[in-house]
């Protein structure tokens, strides 16, 4: 698949088909995201794979989003965030933030350029996936995936997206035009 063509039909998707991923092509999405950017080239974050059918469960529950439990793959994305700190202190914070997003873009792009579908998951209960998972205090959790295929009686409309002008300035802030 074409890079723009991944980007622009990549959607959150909430409705799964019974069909189920082979698990290596959710570990070569996994793998596209070891190539993102990092600050230092710390690479802070941790994938877990999540095929246990009670595992999933208790995920959706963690999240209060039924639409979890029907999927046979979920993947965890933790960071742990030691050594970008360490080396980089208070902005550490900032450079952590944006790293995991710029790895999970690379992840959710691969998995799109595969057919699969998937729902970003940022709301759940910290504690309650950590105990799920087994994941140290020390080691956040960043966000999960629900991972299948987009059910083709229930397709998922693409959304609107936001227009390139009204995001976009030129030279300083809040000037839309070239030379005003
Ligand atoms: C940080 C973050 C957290 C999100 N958390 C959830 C979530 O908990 N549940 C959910 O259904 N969608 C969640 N989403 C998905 C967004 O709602 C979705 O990306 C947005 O509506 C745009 O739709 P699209 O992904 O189809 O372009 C999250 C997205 C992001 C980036």
């Amino acid at each position: 698949m074409e890079l723009d063509k991944a980007i622009q039909s990549r959607k959150s998707v909430k409705k799964f088909s019974k069909k189920k991923p082979d698990w290596r092509k959710i570990i070569e999405a996994i793998d596209s995201a070891r190539y993102s950017p990092m600050a230092g080239n710390i690479f802070s974050l941790k994938f877990i794979l999540v095929s246990d059918k009670e595992k999933i469960q208790q995920l959706s529950k963690a999240s209060e989003q039924e639409f979890i439990a029907d999927v046979q793959y979920a993947v965890v994305v933790c960071s742990n965030p030691s050594r970008t700190l360490n080396a980089y202190e208070e902005r550490g914070e900032n450079y952590l933030r944006q790293q995991t997003g710029a790895a999970i873009q690379n992840f959710l792009l691969k998995l799109e350029d595969f057919g699969l579908a998937t729902c970003w998951i940022g709301h759940f209960v910290d504690d309650k996936v950590k105990n799920i998972l087994k994941i140290p205090k020390d080691v956040n959790v960043e966000a999960f995936f629900p991972i299948g295929y987009e059910s083709k009686a229930a397709k998922t409309k693409q959304k609107r997206k936001i227009e390139l002008d009204r995001v976009l300035f030129f030279e300083e802030y809040g000037k839309s035009r070239i030379g005003e």
